[in-house]
């Protein structure tokens, strides 16, 4: 067995320095069990002398669970509050995204995997499969705390970006987490635009 704080020192994975999403794809692989992957990480880590894909002992807080029931997606991922709740009940984590440097190493802390960067440059395409989406994507655009700009800024419009996702990978079931503001909105207007802007299944 192998453990994940020695690779991670060999392969110098750093969140911070993670412009290229290299180290989110290393560490998402790391977690995979998909065999398509393997050949590309046997690659990295032979290149290190880690020698073979072994089993890996997961050396932090929140390790992955060995016999998951389902798979989720932690998108706008912080630290991962929706990981731990979604671990508890034994899912599995295929895919995280966090556009945070420093909410992107704590949680690489946490659960030994970057998340990818900016969900708005992401392929839903290449989004593994999963049984459910979690996301608790930004409130600032719809809080009563804050300007309620809603859709005029960039971050009211990040829901589309779950949407696209939603409607592309088709999951059993979604998650998400927002204020209360979102519902009632420019008088419900968004939140009725909101739910029409998932496509029905053919
Ligand atoms: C309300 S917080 C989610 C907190 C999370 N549920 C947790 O347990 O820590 C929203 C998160 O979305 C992230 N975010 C904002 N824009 C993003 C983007 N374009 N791509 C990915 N993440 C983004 C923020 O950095 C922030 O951490």
């Amino acid at each position: 067995m192998i453990k994940y704080s020695d690779i991670k020192n060999k392969l110098k994975i750093n969140p911070l320095k993670d412009h290229n999403n290299q180290a989110a794809l290393i560490t998402h692989l790391l977690h995979s069990d998909d065999t398509s992957y393997n050949g590309f990480l046997l690659s990295q880590l032979s290149e290190l002398e880690i020698g073979q894909f072994q089993e890996i002992d997961f050396d932090i807080p929140f390790p992955p669970i060995k016999k998951p029931l389902f798979k989720f997606i932690d998108l706008f991922a912080g630290i991962g509050g929706f990981r731990i709740a979604m671990q508890n009940l034994k899912g599995k984590c295929v895919f995280s995204s966090e556009i945070d440097r420093y909410a992107r190493k704590s949680y690489e802390l946490n659960f030994a995997e970057v998340p990818f960067g900016d969900i708005t440059k992401i392929d839903e395409k290449k989004i593994p499969d999963h049984d459910i989406l979690c996301a608790g994507f930004p409130c600032q655009a719809f809080s009563i705390a804050g300007k309620r700009k809603g859709f005029n800024e960039t971050r009211g419009t990040l829901f589309f970006d779950i949407a696209r996702i939603l409607s592309e990978k088709r999951p059993k079931a979604f998650l998400l987490e927002n204020v209360k503001g979102l519902r009632n909105h420019d008088r419900g207007k968004n939140h009725r635009s909101y739910s029409g802007c998932f496509k029905k299944r053919p």
